[in-house]
């Protein structure tokens, strides 16, 4: 499936995944940084933003070969850097599981490698069945809260507004049939204990979705991975911290090239 796509600068090719349930929006500061040695491409995954949403439900391997396909289309040439927030970390451990050779790098934003348990997959299918029933994501703005720790809402109402538009903006069916998909995923530890390129994950200290064991067990897990911890930050660390969030891309895209 082709997907819509933001596309800046020329160089290596570094390819950003957004997490549930936003868009490409949320890579604005990261587009403009690194698009001044790399070519920076963020697509809107399956059933997000301005992507096409089939009916679901949607695993995270199909979503990969959405990217994949998307990139082979517009002559993305492989190995490229893939970097994913959250469910965009799942994608990028989808990719590394399916497509290792087309990887020069990967970077795991607030992003776990393991699989739900019983109990978190039969929520996704509550919160799936609600959304479709009510022909809406607004219950998911609730998500905000845990997106976000509580000093920045209170600091930065532009954030809370930017987070709060692309869950409504996200299509019911796309938020069930990804809900439905992220409950499929299998545990992914062992395709990073395999993985022969370097590894970056960068994980937020108030991070209220993905605690900081998880973080800690992927870069243990690469034999090339590093783990950047950001004081203070939350879920979203590229919108919320974009300034350490940046700067820690930066230096790792600066030492693979
Ligand atoms: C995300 O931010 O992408 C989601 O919180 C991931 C999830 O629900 O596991």
């Amino acid at each position: 499936m082709r997907l819509t796509f933001d596309e800046h600068g020329t160089g290596p090719a570094v390819v950003l995944l957004h997490g549930f349930p936003l868009d490409r929006s949320m890579w604005s500061s990261q587009l403009g940084m690194l698009s001044n040695h790399h070519r920076v491409i963020a697509p809107d995954l399956r059933g997000h933003g301005q992507s096409p949403t089939p009916s679901g439900p949607y695993p995270m391997e199909d979503l990969a070969a959405d990217v994949i396909e998307t990139l082979d289309t517009v002559g993305v040439e492989p190995p490229y850097v893939v970097g994913g927030l959250s469910m965009g970390g799942y994608v990028a451990l989808a990719m590394a599981d399916r497509y290792p050779d087309r990887l020069r790098g990967l970077i795991l934003l607030n992003t776990r490698a393991g699989a739900d348990s019983t109990e978190a997959a039969a929520n996704r299918e509550v919160r799936a069945a609600a959304i479709e029933r009510e022909g809406s994501t607004e219950s998911l703005t609730a998500m905000v809260d845990l997106l976000i720790p509580e000093t920045s809402r209170q600091a930065r109402p532009e954030l809370v507004e930017h987070v709060a538009a692309m869950i409504r903006q996200t299509s019911p069916i796309g938020a069930a049939g990804v809900l439905r998909g992220m409950a499929l995923r299998p545990d992914r530890l062992d395709v990073l204990r395999t993985l022969a390129v370097p590894v970056l994950v960068i994980a937020g200290s108030e991070d209220a979705i993905v605690p900081e064991e998880d973080a800690q067990a992927m870069a243990e897990a690469a034999p090339l991975g590093e783990l950047i911890m950001i004081p203070g930050a939350g879920h979203l660390t590229p919108m919320e911290t974009p300034g350490a969030t940046d700067a820690a891309i930066r230096s790792f895209l600066d030492r693979l090239t």
